[in-house]
């Protein structure tokens, strides 16, 4: 997993991801060149994130804090096994099985092609991981490519198109464990505290 962020580690230092604010960032000036996803982080991501209906997270500078170089939302969906690679369906019920969804991914047009879309799916995957380890399983995480040269980029991260829908991928969840090992401790029933 490190290997894929080592070619520009050094521009990561100034980095951090963080749940959008709405007092803290600043979401109107996020220009993506896709209208609708701009959209949908000037007025939808907020009430979705307070409704609890999905979590958007942006990517800012330490440096320039309020400014939203890129984000990302997830949400938990229901999937069909008709929805799953068919090399993973194996031993699977037929419904209702639980997955997670990449709902939107976007990087303001000035700085795409820095990593910082590499950068943002690692970090969404690292939480998809964190969810199935300590929260409940999922099956994969989903997403849907707006087009074929973006489906490109979610193959490269170990997404698998499906065979009669290629624009909709799955990330395994063999492929999120293997890449985040980490087994979170045991917790002490004393210190579960709200
Ligand atoms: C698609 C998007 C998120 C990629 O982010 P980015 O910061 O520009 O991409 P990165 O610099 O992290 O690129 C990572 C790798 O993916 C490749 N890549 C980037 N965009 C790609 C694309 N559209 N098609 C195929 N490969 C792509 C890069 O060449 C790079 O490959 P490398 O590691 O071999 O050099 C970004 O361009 C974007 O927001 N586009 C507009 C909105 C959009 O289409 N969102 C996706 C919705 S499904």
């Amino acid at each position: 997993m490190r290997d894929w962020w080592k070619p520009k580690i050094e521009m990561a230092k100034d980095l951090i991801i963080s749940l959008l604010d709405a007092e803290k960032h600043d979401r109107k000036a996020f220009d993506c060149g896709e209208s609708a996803l701009d959209d949908y982080l000037k007025k939808t991501a907020c009430q979705h994130l307070n409704k609890g209906i999905a979590n958007t997270y942006v990517l800012t500078r330490r440096t320039e804090p309020r400014r939203v170089l890129g984000f990302f939302t997830l949400s938990f969906v229901e999937a069909d096994v008709s929805d799953i690679p068919v090399e993973h369906r194996k031993g699977l019920p037929k419904s209702h099985l639980p997955a997670a969804r990449l709902a939107r991914l976007a990087i303001d047009s000035r700085c795409q092609g820095n990593s910082y879309g590499r950068i943002l799916l690692v970090d969404a995957m690292r939480r998809v991981a964190g969810a199935m380890r300590q929260v409940a399983g999922v099956v994969g995480l989903f997403v849907d490519a707006k087009n074929s040269k973006v489906a490109g980029f979610y193959r490269k991260f170990g997404f698998i198109p499906l065979h009669d829908a290629p624009l909709t991928l799955m990330l395994p969840r063999q492929t999120i464990l293997l890449a985040f090992p980490h087994v979170p401790p045991d917790t002490p029933v004393e210190n579960l505290e709200g």
